[in-house]
This record gives C-alpha cells, sequence and structure tokens, in this order.
C-alpha cells in the first residue's frame, strides 16, 4: 500500500487541505482520508470551492488573511493556561460562540491538568492544539498558522508563568511558541493567586507585556480558590472576557450622527389601474437603502419609507413599506419630526385618475383611455413645511438630460437645501445598476454649489453623502 506525504504535495493543494481539515475540525490526515473516500463513491469535489484556494497556476499560493469585520466569523486562537480558573475558559469558548466568533483552543501541558482537550474541543467544534512537536500539525509549520490564523489571541487564565515567558520571549511549548510568533493582537485574562499578582517579578513581566501592546483584562479582586484568601488575582468573569474581545475584534465605529433622526425614502411607487396593473418605474431602490444603512452605522435613528422593492430590509432600520406615491406621503408625514429628510425615491409624477375597482377586461370598444392625475409632490411638500420642517432636506434629482441645470432649477422650485443629481438616462445603467455618477448642489446664500463626484459604488455615495452630513450637522449644531 502507498504512503502519502503530505508535506510534499503542493503548496497550493497544502492550503486547500488545511482550509478544508480546519474548517471540519479534523486532521489534514483525516480530511485526506474523506476526500479519497467521497472520491472513490463518487462524490466529486467541487471546483468553486477548489477555485477559492487554488490559485491560478503560477501564481503565488498564499491562504487568505480574512479582516475581521461585522460581516465574517471573526477567528480567536484561545490558549488555556494552567491554572484554577482554567474551568471558566469553557464557558469563555461558549461565550464567544454566542458572539459569533470562530474559537480554537491550545491548552498548555499544566492546563490538562485542570480540564481536558476533549471538553475544549467539544465546545468549540474543533480540533484542540497542545503538542508544539505534534507530527499532524507541525508537518507545516502549525504553531506559525496557529499564531497568524486568526484575528486575536486569548490566554484564558494567564498564568504568572506564562506572563513570563511572554516577557521574556519564550518558546518552549506550543503556547508560548504561538504568542512569540504571533504579528495578531493579544488579549491576556490573568489569574493568580494575589501574592504571585503583586510579585515585583509579576509586577515587571505585567509591565513589560503593557508597553510590548499586549491587552489585559483583569484580575478581579474578590475571593481565591485557596481558602481564606481574597485579594487581585481573580481572572475576570468570562462574559467581560467575550466582550473585551470583542472589542478588540470590531472596535466601536465613530457614531457622528448618534442623537438624530433620519429620514429617508428609496424605491419606485406602484400607481394603481386596476387590483392587478400599476404604473411603474425602473427604480430598484438600491442607493436610498444604501443611504439608509450608512446612516445607520454611522448612529442615527433611521426610518426608511420605501416603495415596493426587492432588497432585504436594512438590519436597524425602521422601514415602512408603502405602495403609491400618496401612502408615501402620509407615511413621511407620520414620520415627522426628523433632523434630517433625504427623499431618494423616485416617486410617480401622475397616478391614474380614474383606476378600476375591478380587473379591466378587453371589449370591443379598444383600449379604455386612463386619466392621469399629477401626485402629490412629497419633496416639495416638506421642504415647505413651516414649524414641522426638517432642519436639513435633501432630494434627489434624477435626470436624462441638461442635469446641473434641471438640478438647479429643482433645488430653488422645490425650497430644500441640497439636491443630489444623477444621470439616469439608459446608457448610464444607473436605474437598477450598483454604481452611480452623482453631483451634490448645495446653497451658499445666494449662490449654489455644484460638486461632482466620480463614479462610485452606490454604498459609496452612501457613506460620502452621509459623511458630508455629519460634517454639516457638526458645523449647525
Ligand atoms: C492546584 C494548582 C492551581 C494553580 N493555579 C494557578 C493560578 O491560578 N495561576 C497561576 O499563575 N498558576 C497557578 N498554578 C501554577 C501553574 O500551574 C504552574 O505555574 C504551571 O507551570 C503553569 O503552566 P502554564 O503557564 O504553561 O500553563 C497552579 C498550580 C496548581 C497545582
Amino acid at each position: 500500500m502507498a504512503s502519502l506525504t503530505i508535506r510534499k504535495l503542493d503548496e497550493a493543494v497544502k492550503v486547500y487541505l488545511r482550509l478544508r481539515s480546519a474548517k471540519n475540525g479534523r486532521s489534514v490526515e483525516e480530511e485526506v482520508r474523506v476526500i479519497l473516500g467521497d472520491l472513490i463513491q463518487g462524490r466529486p469535489l467541487s471546483p468553486a470551492a477548489l477555485s477559492q484556494v487554488i490559485p491560478p497556476s503560477g501564481a503565488p499560493s498564499r491562504a487568505p488573511r480574512r479582516a475581521a469585520d461585522a460581516r465574517e466569523q471573526a477567528r480567536v486562537t484561545l490558549i488555556i493556561g494552567g491554572g484554577i480558573a482554567a474551568y471558566k475558559a469553557l464557558d469563555l469558548i461558549r461565550r464567544l460562540k454566542e458572539r459569533h466568533i470562530h474559537v480554537r483552543c491550545v491548552l498548555t501541558r499544566a492546563a490538562q491538568q485542570f480540564v481536558t482537550p476533549l471538553s475544549a474541543s467539544a465546545l468549540s467544534n474543533e480540533r484542540c492544539y497542545t503538542d508544539l512537536f505534534d507530527p499532524a500539525s507541525e508537518f507545516d509549520a502549525g504553531h506559525i498558522r496557529l499564531a497568524r490564523d486568526c484575528d486575536l489571541i486569548v490566554v484564558a487564565p494567564a498564568t504568572a508563568d506564562l506572563m513570563a515567558k511572554m516577557a521574556q520571549g519564550h518558546a518552549d511549548d506550543l503556547a508560548s511558541a504561538i504568542l512569540l510568533a504571533a504579528n495578531r493582537p493579544i488579549l491576556l485574562a490573568p489569574a493568580m493567586n494575589p501574592l504571585m499578582w503583586n510579585n515585583p517579578a509579576t509586577r515587571r513581566n505585567a509591565a513589560q507585556l503593557e508597553r510590548d501592546g499586549v491587552a489585559m483584562i483583569g484580575p478581579n479582586a474578590g475571593e481565591m480558590a485557596e481558602a481564606n484568601e481574597a485579594g487581585v488575582g481573580r481572572m475576570a468573569e468570562p462574559t467581560e472576557i467575550a466582550a473585551a474581545a470583542e472589542r478588540l475584534l470590531r472596535p466601536p465605529q465613530p457614531r457622528p450622527l448618534a442623537g438624530k433622526r433620519i429620514l429617508i425614502t428609496a424605491g419606485p411607487t406602484h400607481e394603481p389601474i386596476d387590483p392587478v396593473r400599476y404604473i411603474a418605474n425602473r427604480s430598484s431602490g438600491k442607493q436610498g437603502f444604501a443611504i439608509a444603512a450608512a446612516a445607520q452605522a454611522a448612529g442615527a435613528d433611521v426610518i426608511l419609507v420605501s416603495g415596493p422593492v426587492d432588497l432585504d430590509d436594512p438590519s436597524g432600520v425602521t422601514v415602512k413599506h408603502v405602495e403609491s406615491a400618496r401612502d408615501m406621503l402620509q407615511q413621511v408625514e407620520a414620520s415627522l419630526p426628523a433632523d434630517i429628510a433625504i427623499f431618494a425615491a423616485a416617486v410617480a409624477d401622475w397616478r391614474v385618475a380614474n383606476a378600476g375597482e375591478q380587473k379591466l377586461k378587453k371589449t370591443g370598444s379598444g383600449m379604455p383611455p386612463l386619466q392621469l392625475v399629477e401626485n402629490p409632490d412629497i419633496l416639495a411638500t416638506i421642504s415647505k413645511l413651516g414649524e414641522k420642517r426638517p432642519p436639513l432636506v435633501i432630494g434627489f434629482a434624477a435626470e436624462t438630460e441638461h442635469l446641473i441645470d434641471n438640478a438647479r432649477a429643482k433645488l430653488a422650485r422645490k425650497g430644500c437645501d441640497w439636491i443630489v443629481a444623477n444621470d439616469v438616462s439608459p446608457a448610464t445603467g444607473v436605474m437598477g445598476g450598483d454604481r452611480n455618477t452623482v453631483h451634490l448642489l448645495t446653497r451658499d446664500g445666494a449662490d449654489i454649489n455644484v460638486d461632482s463626484w466620480p463614479v462610485m459604488t452606490k454604498e459609496q455615495v452612501a457613506t460620502e453623502l452621509v459623511a458630508r452630513i455629519a460634517s454639516t450637522v457638526e458645523k449647525v449644531s
């Protein structure tokens, strides 16, 4: 029977095997066995899965470093040290997972006197690592991978011994080798007897580690495991450590619009012809939804009044779904007062005055005549409100010709403060597309300033617009 040396495999194949085995919580050898078994039973590898990790030939093969942002699952390597608080590290695994943080555990030799690798694996749903000289994980320098293939390293409990080794740069076991090889942030949760914590050696080590940029949570004051002993040395609670880890993984974003209420409209309106037919336009709602999401991320309290669209409601935003222009105006008025109103919806200018109460039927006398009447002008109505007028009213001008001239005229006619003008002629692909080229018209006394932005995604336009709003609001308040 032939044997396979994984070390000699092509680098890209090793990357694939490593990622796949880590994902499935198996050793690389086990993963190879599963793959071979699948192939023998006629279950081929998906080419899409392979192409994600195997670059085209000639391209450098390097496992991608994933950023820890809100959209992806952040990854923590949790080093459990040999202290009495090690049992709490098992709860910490659960608290991290609750926060959608993927956990991979490393146990020191001493930690295994307090908790078992099996418990840590079962709770993390991952293989647990204990040995620096483990042929199964060290064929490709697994300690370096454990140090780098994560977004944060948490040490809990961080023993006096581990802190001393870190401060001195020791690397004689898996935990200390990972910590020395790390290029990711490190969070320590020290736990030890108060005499150990207050010992000048530990004080020196803690100070050195802080100078080295290592973050710490705790220790807290309280009762010790040892009878009749109290003082500073208790490990921070798992919930505190998980919260500190999350702050490092997902630092709070600036919230320049905190406390501001922003009303946004988006999408088309549907104007009924009869109960089953309507007049609509090509607006997708993407731009208004992107603005709502950006304003929410900037800390605003956002109300989004949306016509019929095929988009998910942005999270953290209050969404009111409407059909027609008149419904939209009603919901907009009901949502006031607001500090800022942004009218990005493509509201139908006209509706059918003689909409059928029943489905219109074909008759021998030809097409039924549709009589159109003007819809309420939501932007003008809100811009001209007295007391309830939002201090900053922004309209959108979607034009197919004479863009800037039409937008200038609209700014004056409607009485709003800013206009975001965009060319929606079919060749631009803006209607329904993902990109937008806009011009921001703002009043400057009697003058109108025109700021032309380069082509951007609708999300970038939203971020830029929200940044402009934030700086204006800051200047005014
Ligand atoms: C019962 C018991 C409890 C211990 N608790 C702690 C502790 O809470 N904190 C600490 O720093 N060391 C504690 N130690 C000492 C460590 O286990 C010892 O320093 C060990 O070498 C640490 O190894 P590690 O840092 O590789 O995990 C304890 C030892 C025993 C026997």
